[in-house]
């Protein structure tokens, strides 16, 4: 498959990146993906600085291919997670964000040579990432797993392509081949996968959140949190409609009680990867679960992902 040169820039044999999600991708899935030739990305979510630190350190050990960190630009923890990112230079190749503006980074990730691909869910975002000096941006649709924006994939990713002259790379409801090869129809020069890589043999999520995707169909999934305006997709079970309703709820009070939402949505996706409580975690998941169907490892899904889509393109079926 010819790889663009961002992609060759970064040392993968395929232009997949696994999605840094918190709490699920550590040093381990993101070590196998990147062996595997993809781009692996630990996910920093809330975490402290040690632990992120602690991942690296497994990921480094595990793996002599380079590898990203997703920094949540919201963690309290976002100015250590940076220092321990700029303090292993060597090995994190790509610092992906979700949640905010980098910008106040971007100089020191520069100066280290790490690339910093910053993850959008508009044109206006995706723009500005741009002034502000982003290597690419990550275009992700609203059919994707986790927190959410509004527009989907298809009519994104196109718009942002046309908005920028750097790499866009598409996430959001891609699972298989078909989309990879989708993605590259729409411009993009890549894609980001998370809920494909949740059911990955070396994703340590609780046995419970794995069965749960894997039974998953087309409609299994909902979006919470739109009212307290953090908009998240999980798979629909006990904890979803439990927030739903009390998101109603308080919707008709004079007074909504915002820290009530709060306190139900805390540590629920802790609950739902280390747990596996279906009745208060939140089993976070993209439109794509429903065909989801085995467990696999990191490197077959790489392989089998890209294999499809080469096939397509070259007019294959
Ligand atoms: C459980 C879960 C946690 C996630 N956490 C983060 C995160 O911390 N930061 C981030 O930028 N994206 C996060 N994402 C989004 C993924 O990185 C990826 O972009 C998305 O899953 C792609 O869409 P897909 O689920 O349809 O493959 C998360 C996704 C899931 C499913």
């Amino acid at each position: 498959m010819e790889l663009s040169p961002l992609m060759k820039s970064l040392g993968l044999n395929y232009p997949i990146f696994q999605g840094g999600m918190a709490w699920v991708a550590d040093g381990k899935l993101a070590a196998s993906v990147s062996s595997a030739g993809g781009l692996g990305i630990i996910g920093a979510g809330n975490a402290p600085g040690d632990v992120v630190a602690a991942e690296i350190e497994r990921a480094k050990s595990l793996t002599d291919r380079p590898f990203g960190v997703n920094v949540m630009l919201l963690s309290p923890y976002a100015d250590d997670v940076v220092d321990v990112i700029l303090a292993n230079k060597d090995k994190v190749a790509v610092v992906t964000t979700g949640a905010g503006n980098p910008s106040k980074y971007l100089s020191e990730f520069k100066k280290a040579q790490i690339k910093v691909i910053p993850v959008v869910g508009s044109v206006a975002l995706a723009r500005m990432m741009e002034r502000i000096g982003a290597d690419a941006v990550i275009a992700e649709g609203m059919e994707s797993g986790g927190h959410i924006g509004k527009l989907t994939t298809m009519a994104l990713v196109p718009q942002v392509v046309d908005a920028v002259e750097i790499p866009v790379i598409a996430a959001g409801g891609i699972g298989d081949g078909r989309g990879l090869a989708a993605a590259f129809m729409l411009g993009a020069q890549g894609v980001q996968m998370g809920t494909r890589f949740l059911v990955a043999k070396e994703s340590k999520i609780h046995p419970n959140y794995k069965k749960a995707v894997l039974r998953a169909k087309d409609a299994s999934t909902m979006v919470t949190g739109e009212y307290a305006g953090h908009p998240s997709r999980v798979l629909k079970n006990k904890m979803a409609k439990d927030y739903i309703k009390l998101e109603k709820e308080e919707a008709l009070q004079p007074e909504p009680d915002f820290a009530k939402l709060e306190e139900m949505g805390s540590g629920s996706l802790r609950r739902a990867v280390i747990d596996g409580d279906p009745d208060t975690g939140s089993f976070m998941a993209g439109e794509i679960s429903g065909m989801v169907h085995e467990e696999q490892p990191a490197a077959e899904i790489l392989a089998e992902v890209a294999e499809q889509a080469e096939k397509l393109l070259t007019g294959g079926r």
